[in-house]
């Protein structure tokens, strides 16, 4: 007897509704792909082994999606050949695990919003019948497989929508597809499916009906029915996903988040918020994006793989990708940060800014118009307006090193590879091609030149020069 329940996941289905070349299972619901909010429903609930019910057209795609976001988690894959129903895709999966016993789930692939707690409670009613599976009262049941009862009230069936007598049709119970079932029992029913029925399909519903004679099949009512909604095309996804959205949303607020306009922000799966931070209108964190405590952003900004520290201000529209900003940093508005960009604690980013592959150190400012590409700038060092570092010759890329403490006067051109050493003072405008030793004043332009009393000649002269060529044209 294992502890742990085993899982099938049906996915083989056609997703034709999708009208789509990537399997429907694969469509990302807020990012991440349907089937794997499935599977990581199933491994949330110890599941082991995982196995997901493929067909030859999708097993190569689902696999590489997969084995990318669960390298090491207990996965396996079975292929069913033809698609013949639930109950054939059911037998295909059985395949990959003949020799377990124990309470086996079986969910959709398309239907990504089961809580886990519902799973746990669905489990726990599988230990008093050989079934349990999950049902939901739905104003508009059209579509879905009808739960019948007998005259206790004990579910004795699941009748589809095509093969529903008018007087079914009008049930509201629809069974959600998703179950826990003794796998002998399982095993014995899928080997006995026929599919005389509307759609010439093997279903997996005659599970129940089977169950409810061989010691019962519990019905779990759900009493959140979004938890029960599937996917079949796009009309669905979207409202999958503002749901799944919303939750996710929702978990934050429960842990100390401000979202200022939670219904036009978005947030993956993946990302983390601590406490007593605010989310602005049309913020979106994607990835493994990290907010620690008492950041603030502000409106529209977008967050990629990267974190933010401690009381950190983000003005609005930056684009930050796979960067690490410290603690108490002022960034933007419209600030751009591209992967390895370092954000020290305490310094400043300021408007069209772009740091690449860069280290801004603490308390450093960068405040204006400037570009930072493979450099690394000291503690405390001030970069003016209209700095560039030259870092890419058409070739390969060199690096700039500023040091602590550095002054750079506006529009400097530091032409890499470069270094500035310690509290050295760079005159605005200049270019720079060598390297500036440590407290150095570096002029790295043309001289200036006063002429006393000049303007006024040059202005006479200007002058002449125009009245004598409109002479000769007239
Ligand atoms: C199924 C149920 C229905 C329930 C509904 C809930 C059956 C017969 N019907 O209907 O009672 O109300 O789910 O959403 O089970 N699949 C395969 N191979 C196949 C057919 C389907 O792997 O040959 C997979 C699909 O990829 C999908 C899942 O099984 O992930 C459900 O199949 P779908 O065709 O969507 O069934 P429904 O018509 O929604
Ligand atoms: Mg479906």
């Amino acid at each position: 007897m294992h502890n742990k329940p085993a899982a099938l996941i049906l996915a083989a289905g056609q997703g034709t509704r999708m009208k789509s070349a990537l399997p429907k299972v694969l469509h990302p619901c807020v990012g991440l792909p349907i089937v794997c909010h499935v599977i990581r429903r199933a491994l949330a609930v110890q599941c082991d082994p995982v196995v997901i019910v493929v067909s030859p057209a999708t097993e190569a795609p689902v696999r590489q999606v997969v084995s990318q976001y669960f390298p090491d988690a207990p996965v396996r894959f079975a292929v069913q050949a033809v698609p013949q129903g639930t109950g054939d895709a059911a037998r295909a999966g059985l395949t990959a695990i003949p020799d377990f016993t124990g309470p086996v789930f079986i969910l959709s692939g398309d239907v990504p919003l089961i809580e886990t707690a519902t799973l746990d409670a669905l489990k726990e009613a599988a230990t008093r019948a050989p079934l349990a599976f999950l049902t939901a009262q739905l104003d508009n049941p059209f579509g879905y497989g009808r739960v019948v009862r007998d005259a206790r009230g004990h579910a004795v069936g699941v009748v589809e929508q095509k093969d529903c007598t008018p007087e079914q049709a009008k049930i509201r119970e629809i069974n959600a597809g998703v179950y826990c079932v003794d796998a002998q029992l399982l095993a014995q029913t899928v080997a006995s499916l026929t599919n005389a029925n509307a759609q010439k399909e093997y279903y997996l519903t005659d599970i129940v009906s089977a169950a409810a004679s061989r010691g019962g099949a519990m019905a779990h009512c759900l009493d959140n029915t979004d938890e029960a909604l599937g996917v079949n095309n796009r009309i669905d996804l979207a409202r999958v996903s503002a749901i799944c959205q919303r939750q996710i949303i929702a978990a934050h607020q429960m842990n100390g988040v401000t979202f200022l306009d939670p219904a036009g922000t978005l947030v993956e799966p993946d990302v983390t918020i601590g406490r007593d931070v605010t989310v602005g209108m049309g913020v979106q964190l994607y990835g493994t994006t990290h907010i620690a405590d008492n950041v603030r952003i502000e409106g529209p900004t977008v967050v990629i793989n990267s974190t933010l520290g401690e009381g950190t201000v983000v003005r609005s529209f930056c684009h930050i990708e796979g960067a690490r900003v410290a603690e108490r940093v002022a960034l933007g508005p419209y600030a751009r940060l591209r992967p390895e960009a370092e954000l020290c604690a305490n310094s400043h980013v300021g408007n069209f800014v772009e740091i690449k592959k860069a280290r801004v150190g603490d308390g450093a400012k960068v405040n204006h118009l400037t570009y930072v590409g493979d450099a690394d700038i000291g503690a405390g060092s001030n970069i003016g307006a209209g700095t560039i570092t030259c870092n890419y010759d058409g070739f390969a890329k060199h690096r700039t090193e500023i040091g602590a403490n550095v002054f750079v006067g506006s529009n400097s051109t530091l032409v890499a590879p470069l270094k500035i050493g310690d509290g050295a003072f760079v005159a605005a405008g200049s270019t720079l091609t060598q390297e500036v030793p440590s407290g150095a004043l570096a002029f790295g332009r043309a001289q200036q030149a006063n002429r006393e009393g000049y303007a006024e000649r040059l202005r006479e002269r200007l002058k002449a020069a125009k009245l004598k060529a409109n002479t000769k044209k007239g």
